[in-house]
């Protein structure tokens, strides 16, 4: 934990300085369409890799677009371009290697044009060339685009590895189902093997089983992909692995403040049917810790049978939001062992923090969600 802290003030320091954001995921081309060469990788100096989770944006139509649930004195100037203001401090404060969004990313009921929406949305990203991965929520489909068409335009964007599905796969349901594997240190041993695996899925926006009301579900189809995956990476290497989609488990209601780290303030709005996703999770067992978004005012972790269930809190200012509670993000971070030799080794441990929108973008809840002893 102490050197836990000591991170944080690193990281605080850096923000005083304003250094500039680096990356050393090197995007192989510009053009956006040969990104999915990119193979990220631990990070030499430290032997770590960071991960940046910004949930629910809501983008809209940019500064047309007023802002939810601020303070009275507030309401006059603020906007979606807060949203990428925010973005744009998270950036340079943690530099990422990897920026995912856990959907909603748009709230297309109220944006004019799906495509023009996400384009400001993650320009912010696009502009710090951080490699990036996006799913999609239950809001993201209502404005010009389908599902399918949102997410197809997505995979179209500069610097992201988001993916529409899996190639080797007939029938698979949602879009934007895919796993990215990030390498061990570039001239280690563990340099061309996946050491930390991330799985990225469409948890859905509504039933279509007339019968059951509310939510999406993660569908059997995607769980045997997920399945299969993580079988074929765990033969590979015993890499921890980390899953990021929209709409929370039913299991997030397993928690009190007791036995959780952040705020539950929200209800869970899961499905109102179990799929059976966490207990696929378990039986794999690979997967240390999911995130989702979509309860706005909620940001805890709680851990269930070895695996942290945590959510990011809302990011945007145009998503619903509690008055004089902060927009927030959650970093994860996952570092390496070092080996006598000096060189680095495999993951040893996995924390997590959030950064509010506040002045000091004062990060709260450092947790470590796992280590290898
Ligand atoms: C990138 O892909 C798009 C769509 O597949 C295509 O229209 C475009 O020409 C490609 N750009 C380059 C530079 O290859
Ligand atoms: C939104 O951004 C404007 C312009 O930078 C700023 O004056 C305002 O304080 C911001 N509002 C919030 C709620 O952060
Ligand atoms: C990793 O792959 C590169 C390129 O194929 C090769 O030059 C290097 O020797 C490999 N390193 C290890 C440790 O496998
Ligand atoms: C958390 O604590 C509550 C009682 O305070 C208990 O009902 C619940 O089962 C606990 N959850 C877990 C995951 O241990
Ligand atoms: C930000 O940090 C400054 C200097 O430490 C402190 O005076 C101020 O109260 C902090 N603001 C918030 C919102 O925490």
């Amino acid at each position: 934990m102490a050197r836990f802290l000591f991170t944080i003030i690193i990281v605080l320091c850096s923000v005083s300085s304003f250094i500039l954001v680096s990356t050393q995921g090197i995007i192989s081309s510009t053009n956006g369409n040969d990104t999915k060469q990119l193979q990220l990788r631990f990070d030499k100096k430290k032997g770590e890799f960071r991960i940046l989770q910004v949930a629910d944006m809501h983008y809209a139509n940019g500064n047309k677009t007023p802002c939810k649930d601020v303070l009275p004195n507030q309401f006059a100037h603020c906007t979606d371009l807060n949203t990428s203001a925010f973005l744009n401090r998270m950036i340079k404060a943690e530099k990422p290697d990897l920026i995912v969004f856990t959907g909603d990313n748009i709230f297309a009921h109220d944006a004019e044009d799906a495509a023009a929406s996400m384009n400001a949305a993650f320009a912010p990203a696009i502009a710090s060339k951080i490699p990036w991965a996006a799913v999609l929520g239950n809001h993201d489909q209502e404005s010009t685009l389908s599902r399918k068409g949102v997410m197809n335009h997505i995979v179209g964007m500069k610097n992201t590895l988001s993916k529409l599905n899996p190639s080797d796969v007939d029938v698979i349901d949602g879009f934007g189902n895919y796993n990215l594997e990030v390498n061990g240190v570039e001239g280690s041993n563990l340099m061309n093997k996946s050491i930390l695996n991330l799985y990225f899925l469409d948890s859905g926006d509504y039933s279509t089983v007339p019968s059951i009301r509310g939510y999406g579900w993660i569908k059997e189809s995607q769980q045997l992909w997920f399945q299969q995956t993580s079988k074929k990476l765990q033969k590979i290497s015993k890499a921890p692995g980390l899953a990021y989609f929209h709409i929370p488990l039913p299991e997030y209601a397993s928690f009190d403040s007791s036995n959780s780290t952040g705020v539950n303030q929200d209800g869970i709005s899961s499905a109102s049917v179990n799929s059976g996703f966490f207990k696929t999770l378990v039986e794999a067992g690979d997967v240390k810790a999911v995130f989702t978004g979509h309860d706005h005012l909620n940001d805890f972790c709680g851990k269930l049978t070895g695996i942290n269930l945590c959510y990011a809190g809302g990011f945007g200012y145009h998503a619903y939001g509690k008055v004089g509670w902060s927009r927030r993000a959650r970093m994860v971070v996952v570092s390496l062992e070092k080996k006598p030799t000096g060189e680095w080794g495999a993951v040893k441990s996995i924390k997590t923090w959030k950064r509010l929108d506040d002045e000091n973008l004062t990060a709260i809840d450092g947790q470590v969600l796992w280590s290898q002893y």
